[in-house]
């Protein structure tokens, strides 16, 4: 899927099989199809494709890789990715399937895309209540990722109109379920040590509170309604992960002991002396670049070398938020 999307668009009201079938197929081919849910419209792709993942990144025109909730059928799928704790099982059976997203510790294996949790080792799920977005997760089999499908730094489109005005030619599908019921994003709280609510949303917190006791998050953890808008600060929650490597950004030549994170086809001069060498995109694709970003450094980082030296990447496209995941991780830390 290279050319750029026509938006068909799917009036679900009677048809609603009809409709997820063709969005189970959609995203299987590594479309994006935005559909309803409870709370707000979600855009919609395979969590298990760093490509399709990639593609969502510049369809919402995200300047940064903020990590994705994992849309599940049910309470089965969400065990394949997540351990549960106490908490954990406790708020799942009482509030899902609705308007409540979990983040707990991802599995390690966990087929979810790195790019999706954005290289964390935790991952938020949630399984919604829309019908429509149950048929096209059964219809699928697979998690689906799935952001407020509006642009970046615009607010969550609670109907199909909406998502139209800032998606249409850039995403294949649109599902029109009619306006969204809760019209408000999921509550996301957090079940790692104690439990923390990092959202305020759909679910009122005094309902969390008659099952488990909420802590606050330390300073600058929580997470905004609207992660668009507001970036990462360090030392938050959704944005730890750091390999242990120093980065040494927009090399153009690899020293002696150094580990080689490369780009596009002319290789960096001494690659290689690289002790060990992943090339983002061979073909110079930004799309592929991003989907294997969190992988390549993860990989690189484990073969034990102090320095990673990265060759630069083009700021255009998904190249700002690649370089903008670089920075951060090539950044001082205490
Ligand atoms: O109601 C909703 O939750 C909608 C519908 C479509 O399901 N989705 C939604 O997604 O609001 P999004 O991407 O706009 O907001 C997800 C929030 C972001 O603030 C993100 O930082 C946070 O969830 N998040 C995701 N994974 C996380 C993690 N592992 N740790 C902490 N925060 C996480
Ligand atoms: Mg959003």
């Amino acid at each position: 899927m290279t050319a750029p999307p026509l938006t068909r668009v799917i009036e679900a009201g009677a048809t609603a099989a009809d409709a997820a079938a063709d969005a189970a197929r959609t995203l299987a081919a590594g479309g994006l199809v935005a559909f309803p849910t409870e709370t707000v419209y979600g855009l919609g792709a395979d969590a298990t494709s760093g490509a399709a993942v990639a593609r969502l990144y510049e369809a919402k025109g995200r300047p940064s890789f903020n990590p994705l909730i994992a849309h599940v059928a049910d309470l089965g799928a969400a065990r394949a990715l997540a351990r549960f704790n106490r908490d954990a099982e406790r708020l799942a059976a009482a509030f899902w399937p609705g308007p409540l997203t979990l983040v707990l510790p991802r599995h390690a294996p966990c087929p979810v895309a790195d790019l999706a949790t954005a290289g964390l080792d935790t991952i938020a799920v949630r399984v919604p209540s829309h019908p429509l977005a149950r048929a096209i997760l059964a219809a699928f089999g697979r998690p689906v990722v799935a952001p407020s499908a509006n642009r970046s730094g615009h607010v969550s489109p609670t109907t199909a109109q909406h998502v139209l005005a800032d998606l249409r030619g850039r995403i294949e599908l649109v599902v029109d379920g009619g306006p969204t019921p809760m019209g408000l994003e999921s509550t996301i709280v957090a079940c790692l040590d104690g439990a923390l609510l990092l959202r305020p949303g759909a679910l009122p917190r005094a309902q969390i509170e008659q099952l488990v006791a909420l802590g606050e998050p330390p300073q600058g953890v929580a997470a905004s309604a609207d992660a668009d808008d507001v970036p990462i600060a360090p030392g938050q929650l959704a944005s730890h992960y750091a390999p242990r490597a120093r980065l040494r950004l927009d090399a153009d030549s690899v020293e002696a002991g150094e580990a080689l994170l490369a780009f596009g086809g002319a290789p960096a001069h001494g690659a290689a002396r690289a002790v060990m060498a992943l090339n983002l995109s061979p073909r110079g694709d930004l799309i592929e670049a991003a989907a294997n970003l969190f992988s390549h450094l993860r990989a690189l980082d484990a073969a034990g070398v102090a320095t990673i030296a990265v060759m630069p990447v083009p700021h255009e496209g998904l190249g700002e938020a690649i370089n903008d995941r670089l920075q951060r991780a090539a950044a001082p830390r205490p």
